[in-house]
């Protein structure tokens, strides 16, 4: 199981299989800021600072261009954890729920249909 590690936070987060970091990041009460979800509109950028991510879609060059690539760019919402990595998130785009809040988000059990009666 990979583990994240947001670097300005120290915060580590394991990976669950197929997860991207945006999926564990939104598990663990970051908010990042994004649009699409999809691979498409690049809001979500993070930076690499350590590790590897794959994806398991393709994603388009103009979106993340090979020199961002090189320079250890991802997209948060395709990018999947295949070794430990650290990842560096850019603050305009970052908006923080309390700790109360992502305990919440981490304890509270999944909807579930409504019962009949
Ligand atoms: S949210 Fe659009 S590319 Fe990630």
């Amino acid at each position: 199981m990979p583990r994240l590690t947001v670097e300005s936070d120290g915060v580590t987060i394991d990976i669950l299989e197929g997860e991207t970091i945006l999926e564990g990041l939104y598990r663990n009460g970051f908010a990042y800021r994004i649009g699409c979800r999809r691979g498409g509109c690049a809001i979500c950028k993070v930076d690499l600072v350590d590790g590897e991510v794959t994806y398991n879609r393709t994603v388009a060059d103009t979106v993340l261009s090979d020199e961002e690539r090189a320079a250890g760019t991802c997209l948060s919402c395709r990018a999947v954890p295949v070794t430990d990595v650290k990842i560096a998130l850019r603050e305009e785009n970052l908006r923080r729920v309390s700790s109360l809040m992502a305990f919440a988000m981490k304890a509270a059990p999944r909807a579930t249909s409504a019962q009949s009666q």
